[in-house]
């Protein structure tokens, strides 16, 4: 049919269709307009840069900050966003002008997702403020403040030790992936919604949390549903669906404990200490979808960060076994075969944990945080970045910053440490200040101590009872693969049990 054929055929149509491209037209010149002073590489109509990725967009980011600069701008899809490159600049934006780039955009996932309720995905306002505020309490009451660490730390070993009598059963080569993943969130479902309460009991939050999360895939930060909307529309809708559908299950789930738990409150978990500080406070808390929402987070965002961080540090071992040996000779002189790790006593591991904070440089596995966004109008470097700009901090770009790292592709954890004439051999902070996995400032990973916490811990008790060898089936590749998690492409490995745990 001749398109002359089709506006006598769909007349509301082609007017529709004309009248929504004007619009569309109209809002991107508006947003792109307002920030051409700033310099960038030249992209597509339509889609912008989204195309010019590839399937490391991390190190293509990267790449451009050294041609364009610290602060620089591109388009995905309908919109423009500005880069934030390297330490220096990444720290002024998160952490010297925390309110201004403290907001998250509007897409469309973060509505779907949880309705306004979520924290990480809130904008930032009072009620953002009330529900970190009640949540770092959370944590400080029930996992990591004075009198609660060694129930976290029981809680830890619970999971260790579990996870190393599963492997000293299994021969051959193996995929730990889902293993892992079950340690993790048996910890984090425990501290949750009660220490003696099993994640194993409970088969709905196995299978929703050691699935492989298509979550990933769906908040990365270059999503297509909220860059390129009409896509929703057709190609992505599909799967744009199940997703939504899966966190709304997820909600669900923490639904039915919230229910369960709300009349018969113990204020040693963190949902029965939500519920108690949302009682005392009355009006001025959090409302009940906060509070289910936080455990819904808690429970995926903190499973898959922590876990996909102990995964990548058995593969980092597997490839590199002198570091390996050194790291496990430290644990075994200084607690032997047998002392379980606590906090404290990692404390005493400098190798181990340098090899731990070298490994979450690398792997930097939330390489844009999540987005930001302005909150006002301002200045970064030489630029003027307006209101409700979308801005992307390339954390993965800080972890590399050839002005805090030398040769930063090379793996070697004694970058992060000094020998000290009267403590001998110590973490060099000023090193560890200039990397930010967790990102920074305002919107700065809340579970940031757990997860470390979780990782060192696991991390120690692995490499002081058992031997990590590359498997003989699918060899560990050191390259993720790209989503809001960067996570390790499938893998195997095989385990050897040191003489005293067998
Ligand atoms: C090794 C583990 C982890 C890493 C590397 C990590 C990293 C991050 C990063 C980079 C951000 C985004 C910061 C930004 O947007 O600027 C973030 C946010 C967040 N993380 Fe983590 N995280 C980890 C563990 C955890 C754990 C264990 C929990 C909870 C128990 C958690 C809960 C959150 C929440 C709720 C936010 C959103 C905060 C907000 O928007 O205000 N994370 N994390």
């Amino acid at each position: 049919m001749c398109l002359s054929a089709c506006f006598i055929v769909f007349p509301s149509l082609t007017f529709t269709l004309c009248i929504s491209a004007a619009i569309l037209l109209f809002i991107w010149r508006r947003r792109t307009s307002t920030l051409q002073s700033i310099p960038g590489p030249r992209g597509y109509p339509i889609v912008g840069h989204m195309t010019m990725l590839g399937d490391a967009p991390q190190e293509a980011l990267t790449t451009w900050s050294k041609q364009y600069g610290s602060v620089y701008r591109l388009k995905f899809g309908v919109w423009p966003v500005v880069i934030v490159s390297g330490y220096k600049t990444v720290y002024e934006a998160l952490v010297k002008q925390g309110d201004t780039f403290a907001d998250r955009p509007a897409f469309q996932t973060f509505k779907d997702y949880a309705n306004g309720a979520s924290m990480s995905f809130h904008t930032y306002d009072a009620s953002l403020k009330a529900h970190r505020r009640v949540t770092s309490s959370a944590l400080k009451n029930c996992a990591l403040g004075h009198g609660k660490t060694e129930l976290t730390q029981a809680l830890i070993w619970r999971e260790g030790l579990r996870l190393l009598d599963l492997w000293s059963n299994r021969a051959g080569s193996f995929d730990p992936c889902e293993d892992v993943t079950l340690a993790i969130a048996g910890i984090l479902y425990s501290l949750c919604f009660g220490h003696d309460r099993l994640i194993t009991d409970d088969e709905s939050y196995v299978n929703i949390l050691t699935n492989v999360n298509p979550t990933t895939e769906q908040f990365a930060a270059g999503n297509h549903v909220d860059l390129l909307p009409w896509r929703k529309l057709f190609i992505s809708k599909h799967s744009h669906n199940k997703n939504v559908e899966r966190m709304r299950w997820m909600t669900a789930l923490n639904q039915e404990k919230f229910d369960s738990l709300k009349h018969d409150v113990d204020a040693s978990h963190i949902m029965g200490y939500m519920i108690e500080e949302s009682k005392k406070a009355g009006n001025q808390s959090l409302n009940a979808e906060q509070l289910v929402n936080t455990t819904v987070e808690f429970l995926s965002a903190g499973t898959e960060t922590s876990s996909t961080t102990l995964l990548w540090a058995i593969i980092y071992m597997a490839h590199f076994p002198e570091i390996q040996e050194k790291a496990a000779k430290e644990i075994l002189d200084t607690l032997g075969p047998d002392h379980l790790p606590t906090m404290a006593s990692c404390a005493r591991l400098p190798y181990t944990e340098a090899t731990v904070f070298e490994i979450m440089r690398l792997t930097t596995i939330v390489p844009f945080a999540l987005p930001h966004c302005t909150t006002r109008d301002t200045r970064l470097g030489d630029y003027h970045i307006p209101k409700g700009t979308l801005v992307y901090m390339n954390l993965w770009s800080v972890g590399r910053d050839p002005h805090s790292f030398h040769y930063p592709e090379d793996f070697n954890p004694d970058r992060f440490l000094i020998e000290d004439p009267d403590y001998g051999l110590r973490l060099n902070r000023d090193a560890l200040r200039r990397q930010l996995p967790f990102g920074a400032g305002k919107r700065k990973c809340i579970g940031e101590v757990l997860g470390k916490t979780q990782v060192m811990t696991l991390f120690t008790l692995l490499l002081q009872r058992c031997r990590i060898v590359a498997g003989k089936g699918k060899i560990p590749s050191l390259k993720p693969n790209f989503g809001d998690i960067l996570k390790p492409k499938a893998f195997d490995i095989s385990i050897e049990m040191k003489n005293s745990f067998e």
